[in-house]
C-alpha cells in the first residue's frame, strides 16, 4: 500500500521530469529556429531556461527532504516541423505544467506541506507567465513580450 508521501513524492519526480524537459525543448527550439522573427523567439525560448532550472533545482531539494530520490528521467521532447508548431507544443506543454502543480499544490494542501503549498503557488505563477507569453507570441504580439 501506498502512502501519501509516496504518492506526491511520485507526483513530484514526474513535475521533475517534466522540468528537464521543459529545459531541452527550450533550448532544442531556440537552436533550431528558422525563418522571420527567428531572433525574437530565440531570445523568448531562452529567457524562460533559468526559470525551469530553478524549478528543477527545487523539486531535487524537495524530494530529497521528502525521503525520496530525485529522478534522472526526461519526459518526451516534442518535434514539431516549424515555428508555429513549437509554438503551439510549448503552449500545450506549460498549460500542462500548471494542471500538474495545481494537482500537488491540492495534494501538498491535504499533507498539511504549507511550506510546499506556497512554493508550488509561485512556481505556478511563474508557468502562467510563460504560457501568457507564449500564447502572446502565438497571437504575433511579437514586440509586447518582455524578455525576461
Ligand atoms: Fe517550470
Ligand atoms: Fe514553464
Amino acid at each position: 500500500m501506498k502512502t501519501d508521501n509516496t504518492i506526491i513524492l511520485e507526483g513530484l519526480n514526474d513535475d521533475l521530469a517534466h522540468e528537464y524537459q521543459a529545459v531541452v525543448m527550450y533550448n532544442t527550439f531556440a537552436a533550431t529556429l528558422v525563418g522571420p522573427n527567428r531572433k525574437e523567439l530565440e531570445d523568448f525560448f531562452r529567457s524562460e531556461i533559468p526559470d525551469e532550472l530553478r524549478h528543477a533545482e527545487f523539486l531535487g531539494n524537495k524530494i530529497t527532504a521528502l525521503g525520496g530520490r530525485p529522478t534522472t528521467r526526461i519526459a518526451e521532447v516534442p518535434t514539431p516541423k516549424d515555428t508555429r508548431g513549437m509554438l503551439e507544443e510549448v503552449l500545450k506543454a506549460e498549460t500542462q505544467t500548471i494542471e500538474r502543480y495545481t494537482q500537488r499544490r491540492e495534494q501538498a494542501e491535504q499533507l498539511g506541506d504549507l511550506a510546499l503549498v506556497n512554493d508550488l503557488e509561485e512556481i505556478i505563477s511563474d508557468e502562467a507567465k510563460h504560457k501568457e507569453q507564449t500564447a502572446k507570441m502565438l497571437r504575433g504580439d511579437w514586440q509586447s513580450v518582455p524578455a525576461g
